[in-house]
C-alpha cells in the first residue's frame, strides 16, 4: 500500500487535539467537505500511536452499528460488539464522521456514552455496564448546516464536545503546499491558477450563485492530471467544469466561461 501523505498542520490543530486529549475533553471538528478533517484525525491517531475506530454517519446508521447485534451461530446467541462499545473497551480513539447526518435516536444512544461517567448500559444483551477504558478518546466531525442532509446537532450532544476546531479552506499558499504533498513535478503556476479558480467557485457557491463548491480533493485531482501530462485547460474542464452540467446548461456555462477566461480557449 502507498504511504499516506502526511498532514500539513497549517491550522495548529494537532496542538489543540493534544491539549484536548490531555484534558480528557472530546473534540468536534466543523468544516465543509474536503478541508482535511479525516486526514487530520488519522494523522493525530498515528502520532499518538492509538488505534482508530471510525464510523461514517448517515441516515442509515442504526444504534446497532454503535452498540452491536445479537448473532446466532450453531444454536448459541452471541453479541457482536459495535464500534462504540469496542472502542470504549479498548480505550482507543473513536472517530464519528459527519455525526449530524444521523437520526436522533442514534444520537441519543451516543449521548449516554459521552457524558462524564463515560459508560453505557448494554440493554441489548446482558444489561452489563460498559465503562470506557482509560485513554478512550472521541473526535466527531460535522458539516456546516448549509450542506444537504445535515441536521442541527441536539445542544446536549453538542455540549459533549467542548473543544471545537473550525476548519475552513486554507489560504492560496497553504493550499499550494498541500497539493504539492500529493503531486510531484513542478506545476506551481498552473496549480495556483486552479486554486484561484476553486476559490472563485467556492465564493460563488457560498452566496448560492452556484450549486457546488469544489474542495481540496479537486485541486489535488487537478494536480494529479497535470502530473500525468494532461493540459491545464482540459484538467480544469474535467475536474472543475463538467460537474456543473448536472444542474443544466446555464449553470455549466457560467463556470465554463470562467475556465476559458483563466485557462484560455
Ligand atoms: N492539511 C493537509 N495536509 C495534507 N493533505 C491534506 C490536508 N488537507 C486536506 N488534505 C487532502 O485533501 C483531501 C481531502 O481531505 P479529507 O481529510 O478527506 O477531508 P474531509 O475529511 O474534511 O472531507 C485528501 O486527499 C487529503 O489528503
Ligand atoms: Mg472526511
Amino acid at each position: 500500500m502507498l504511504k499516506e501523505t502526511s498532514y500539513l498542520d497549517w491550522n495548529d490543530s494537532i496542538r489543540i487535539l493534544n491539549k484536548a486529549y490531555e484534558a480528557d475533553l472530546f473534540v468536534l471538528i466543523i468544516g465543509p467537505k474536503g478541508t482535511g478533517k479525516t486526514s487530520l484525525v488519522r494523522d493525530f491517531a498515528e502520532n499518538k500511536n492509538m488505534k482508530l475506530e471510525s464510523i461514517n454517519f448517515s441516515l442509515r446508521t442504526r444504534e446497532s452499528h454503535l452498540i452491536g447485534t445479537k448473532t446466532l451461530t450453531d444454536g448459541t446467541v452471541n453479541f457482536e460488539e459495535g464500534l462504540l462499545i469496542k472502542s470504549m473497551k479498548e480505550g482507543s480513539m473513536l472517530y464519528l464522521d459527519e455525526i449530524n447526518a444521523a437520526e436522533a435516536d442514534v444520537l441519543l444512544r451516543l449521548d449516554e456514552a459521552l457524558d462524564d461517567r463515560r459508560q453505557i448500559i448494554l440493554k441489548e444483551s446482558t444489561g452489563e455496564t460498559v465503562k470506557a477504558k482509560e485513554g478512550w478518546f472521541v473526535i466527531a466531525t460535522i458539516n456546516p448546516l448549509t450542506h444537504s442532509g445535515t441536521k442541527e446537532l441536539p445542544p446536549q450532544l453538542l455540549s459533549r464536545f467542548p473543544v471545537r476546531i473550525s476548519l475552513e479552506y486554507p489560504s492560496e499558499n497553504v493550499e499550494l503546499e498541500i497539493v504539492k504533498r500529493h503531486v510531484s513535478g513542478n506545476h506551481d503556476s498552473e496549480i495556483i491558477q486552479a486554486i484561484k479558480l476553486a476559490n472563485i467557485l467556492r465564493q460563488a457557491a457560498a452566496v448560492e450563485e452556484l450549486f457546488y463548491s469544489p474542495s481540496l480533493r479537486e485541486t489535488i485531482a487537478f494536480g494529479k492530471l497535470l502530473e500525468k501530462g494532461m493540459s491545464s485547460k482540459e484538467s480544469a474542464k474535467i475536474v472543475f467544469g463538467n460537474v456543473y452540467t448536472q444542474w443544466g446548461n446555464i449553470e455549466y456555462q457560467k463556470v465554463s466561461d470562467i475556465i476559458t477566461s483563466m485557462f484560455g480557449n
